[in-house]
């Protein structure tokens, strides 16, 4: 268990907190998606009631190490301001005298939030110096950022060096909420695993093989096991090069505790922008020359069963190219399923969040992970940089 904001005392001192501020702008360069913002309130609402002086460090995409005006973090000040109903003083930068005068200027209660951390090289690098830059800022640390947490950055690990380091309270329900996941899951647990790539995800699905009793594989990674059990796809996406790796996880599993489940049939096109001449197919018969852009009625119904018995859900990645209507329904459904089965479930990842959205099943969801690769690196039993940095209760 790590130490909280609940177990220091900030009346008064100046709190560095890592928060992940990293949310889509819209064309107009405005907050496009403020749910990572609204999962931080709390914390920083805790601050300004105990009345510590609060500095806000994120970053926003991935500027090469320089200031990029597209990567400013002003329009989540100006979002954060509304969610506050307080104004939210901004920096100019991150580190140097004229953010030391701001912090010194920034009374009990206030919010100060820094410019973007990546706008530095040495944030990425884990520069020691660039780290100390940012703790010289403070009085303590405090880590909301679960979706950085798998980056050892200067804001999210370096920094903890220099500081007192405690969780938010994001960080904390994150953790646990992902911690009983692997720890002490009401079984059957099912894993629902998606997305375009197997090279992305093999150590995630070698971990929940070995956790989750039946795991579910959707999506183009689903082409990849399928072709490497020798079925004809024709122009469908596989991982050529991941054919033999496709074939030692399924001789993994064979071993494992849970039952490997892969589609039996699955939607085919002539391409991606033709959903209009669809059809449900099975393994060997997508006609020459189509891809398979979802996954198939049947499959669908075979999933829904199993997601209907379960206790314990974790799902991360899309079954097919759900963004297309008429390529939606296998996401869509098993969205619906999931949210439908009383189980406890938990999400990550930016599709799949978009996935239970579009579904307008996102509040029937136990917990909505903020983040997306720092939860796959959670479940595949890593070490988090950003939460090894943190002192233990
Ligand atoms: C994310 O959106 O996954 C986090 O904010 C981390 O961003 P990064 O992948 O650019 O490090």
């Amino acid at each position: 268990m790590k130490k909280t904001v609940r177990d220091v005392d900030v009346q008064g001192r100046r709190v560095l907190v890592r928060v992940d501020f990293n949310v889509p702008l819209s064309e107009d360069g405005k907050v496009a998606d403020d749910t990572r913002i609204k999962a931080a309130l709390p914390t920083i609402r805790y601050l300004v009631d105990h009345g510590a002086r609060v500095i806000l460090a994120s970053h926003l995409g991935r500027p090469k190490g320089k200031p990029e005006e597209r990567y400013s973090l002003a329009p989540v000040a100006e979002r954060l301001g509304e969610l506050l109903d307080a104004k939210v003083r901004q920096a100019g930068d991150c580190i140097g005298p004229e953010v030391a005068s701001a912090v010194d200027k920034l009374g009990a209660g206030e919010v100060l939030l820094l410019e973007n951390v990546r706008f530095h090289a040495e944030e990425k690098e884990n520069k020691e110096s660039f780290a100390r830059q940012l703790a010289s800022l403070a009085d303590l640390y405090v880590n909301d950022a679960f979706g950085t947490a798998h980056r050892a950055h200067a804001s999210t690990a370096g920094v903890a060096a220099f500081l007192p380091a405690v969780a938010g309270f994001l960080m904390e329900k994150e953790l646990a909420m992902l911690g009983k996941l692997l720890a002490d899951p009401q079984r059957p647990f099912t894993a629902i695993v998606g997305g375009a790539k197997i090279s992305d995800k093999i150590g995630v699905l070698q971990s929940l093989m070995q956790k989750a009793d039946v795991l579910m594989i959707g999506g183009a990674m689903a082409n990849t096991f399928l072709a490497a059990q020798g079925h004809d796809l024709s122009r469908s996406l596989v991982e050529q090069d991941k054919l033999d790796l496709a074939r030692q996880l399924m001789a993994q599993s064979e071993k494992a505790r849970a039952e490997l489940l892969l589609p039996v049939d699955l939607v085919a096109a002539p391409d991606k922008d033709a959903p209009g001449e669809r059809e449900t197919v099975g393994l060997d018969q997508v006609p020459e020359g189509w891809m398979a852009f979802d996954i198939g009625g049947r499959t669908l119904d075979l999933y829904e069963e199993r997601i209907k018995t379960s206790k314990t859900i974790f799902w991360n990645g899309p079954m097919g190219m759900f963004e297309v209507p008429g390529f939606d329904s296998g996401t869509l459904g098993v969205a619906q399923a999931v949210a439908e089965s009383g189980a406890t479930s938990v999400i990550g990842g930016g599709d799949t969040v978009a996935a239970v959205k579009k579904a307008g099943v996102a509040e029937k969801i136990t917990h909505i992970s903020t983040g997306g690769g720092a939860a796959l690196k959670f479940v595949e039993g890593k070490e988090l940089p950003g939460v090894a940095a943190l002192q233990d209760r």
